[in-house]
């Protein structure tokens, strides 16, 4: 199991290599690594933009992997986590995939969202 802070930009590039590190010993093919480090980048690059500090967990499970991010910040708006759900959100910046294409890449995301306690849970199966 990993546990990795999240407090500035140089935690984004820790969580990447360890994730991915993870991935590869869980044993994912690369191009499975690449997307699960690719959606675990947008989510930790929110909680340092939107949160300011949190942290992040991956584990084995019997089927993948499983990674959890969390922040104690402000929330994510209700109205933007309906749209993720329904897939009509359409991220701000259009800079990166945001959380939906996240969801895309994985195999499953979810979102547990409220002031001071944002949680999101990524899944992919082997
Ligand atoms: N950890 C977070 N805490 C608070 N708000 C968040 C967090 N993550 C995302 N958000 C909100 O949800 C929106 C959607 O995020 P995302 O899909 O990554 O798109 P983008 O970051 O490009 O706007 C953000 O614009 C922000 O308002
Ligand atoms: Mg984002």
């Amino acid at each position: 199991m990993l546990k990795l802070p999240i407090e500035s930009s140089s935690d984004l590039v820790a969580v990447r290599n360890a994730v991915g590190k993870l991935a590869e010993e869980i044993g994912f093919r690369n191009a499975q690594q690449v997307k699960i480090i690719t959606a675990v980048s947008e989510i930790v690059r929110n909680v340092l933009n939107y949160a300011g500090t949190g942290g992040c967990i991956a584990r084995r499970t019997s089927r993948g992997i499983r990674i959890e991010v969390w922040d104690s910040g402000p929330g994510i708006p209700v109205e933007t986590i309906q749209a993720i759900e329904t897939g009509s959100y359409v991220s701000k910046t259009g800079m990166g995939k945001g959380i939906s294409g996240s969801k895309e890449l994985m195999d499953s995301l979810s979102i547990l969202s409220s002031p001071g306690n944002t949680q999101i849970f990524m899944e992919m199966n082997l």
